[in-house]
């Protein structure tokens, strides 16, 4: 069995629907026919400040929507990042390997900076990639499923890999990036050229999917209009419509002609109200199942714990090989 591994931040109160359709449901899909290991990258996520509570409280409650959208701890490890010590140990070795100036072109860190400013950009939203890949070389993965924005960290990945491998000897299985074609890039609702996402400057481009269904609906009704009447894909000209038809099409499994079809002589409005009520009907039984997870934290920590226990035997193992290939002296001479 192929060996995926892939990881969200527990950033928000709730994961959006790029994370959904770009990463999330192939992971749900995933579990099935692929030794899979999935993480809620808590240490990723300390490269913006955080409040102490809230980190906890969206810790426990991305594990409840993960569970809600059907993961199931029973056919995939899913765990915490920060239970794993092994990741950070890694990600140095990691760091040791990359040169400053490959780590400088990576656009995120360039993008974020550049927003931050120098006086608040922290030294780990620069190395952020480099334990991003050790994420995933512990686990040895064969597959790492995420959204297009991820693609560039996966090819640094690879290349530290390989970069490991010819200069101490085989060690790492070097992994490929697993892009949907449609979906890996969904896209604000209000500026239809950039990608949704946590950070962005308004709320009201973003689908948060645990938010009420009419809290959503408005936004989706008030995506930016653009030119023309039609329902039709075509990015370059109407990027608000072709974003809301990707999200309608990839919920509905519907193809794009049969979505342009659908609604060939209708307007626009009609179309809005359609993809509302699709992602309504879609997320409310996920934000119900939720809220149930929610409540009960303490069956929450024993499935965290579960998952601990798996992905630590897994991570332990590599690290030693990698210790060793690197000829850091074990503790006991047995080892030798
Ligand atoms: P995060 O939490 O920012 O994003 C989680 C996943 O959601 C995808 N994604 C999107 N997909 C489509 N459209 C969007 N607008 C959109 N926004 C986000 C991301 O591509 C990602 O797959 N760096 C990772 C976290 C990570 C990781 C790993 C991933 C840490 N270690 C190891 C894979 C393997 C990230 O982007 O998290």
């Amino acid at each position: 069995m192929k060996r995926v591994l892939s990881g969200i931040q527990p950033t928000a109160d709730s994961f959006h629907l790029g994370n959904y359709l770009g990463a999330i449901r192939q992971w749900v899909d995933l579990q099935n026919s692929h030794d899979a290991f999935f993480a809620i990258v808590d240490l990723h996520s300390l490269t913006v400040e955080t409040d102490p509570k809230l980190m906890q409280e969206r810790t426990l409650k991305s594990f409840a929507q993960l569970l809600a959208f059907g993961l199931d701890p029973n056919k995939c490890t899913l765990f915490l990042q920060s239970h794993i010590h092994q990741h950070n140990q890694l990600a140095w070795i990691m760091e040791c390997l990359a040169g400053f100036g490959e780590a400088s072109r990576m656009v995120q860190f360039k993008d974020k900076s550049l927003k931050a400013g120098d006086a608040r950009t922290n030294v780990g939203l620069f190395t952020y990639p480099l334990l991003q890949a050790a994420d995933i070389m512990l686990y040895q993965a064969d597959l790492v499923p995420v959204g297009e924005d991820q693609r560039q960290h996966i090819e640094l990945t690879r290349n530290l890999g390989q970069r490991f491998n010819s200069r101490y000897g085989e060690t790492f299985v070097i992994p490929e990036p697993l892009i949907l074609k449609s979906g890996a890039k969904i896209n604000d609702l209000q500026e239809p050229k950039a990608k949704m996402s946590k950070s962005a400057s308004s709320p009201s481009g973003l689908i948060d999917i645990l938010d009420q269904p009419e809290i959503n609906a408005k936004k989706i009704k008030s995506t930016v209009t653009d030119t023309g009447r039609e329902v039709t894909f075509d990015e370059i000209n109407k990027p608000g419509i072709s974003n809301l038809l990707t999200i309608y099409t990839s919920l509905t499994a519907k193809s794009i002609s049969d979505a342009e079809a659908e609604f060939d002589g209708k307007g626009y409005g009609d179309f809005k109200s359609a993809v509302a009520t699709v992602v309504a009907d879609y997320f409310s039984p996920i934000r119900v199942k939720t809220n149930e997870l929610i409540a009960n934290p303490g069956e929450l920590c024993e499935i965290i714990e579960f998952g601990a226990k798996k992905a630590e035997q897994v991570a332990e193992q590599t690290l030693r090989k990698v210790y060793k290939q690197l000829g850091l002296l074990p503790r006991s001479l047995d080892e030798i």
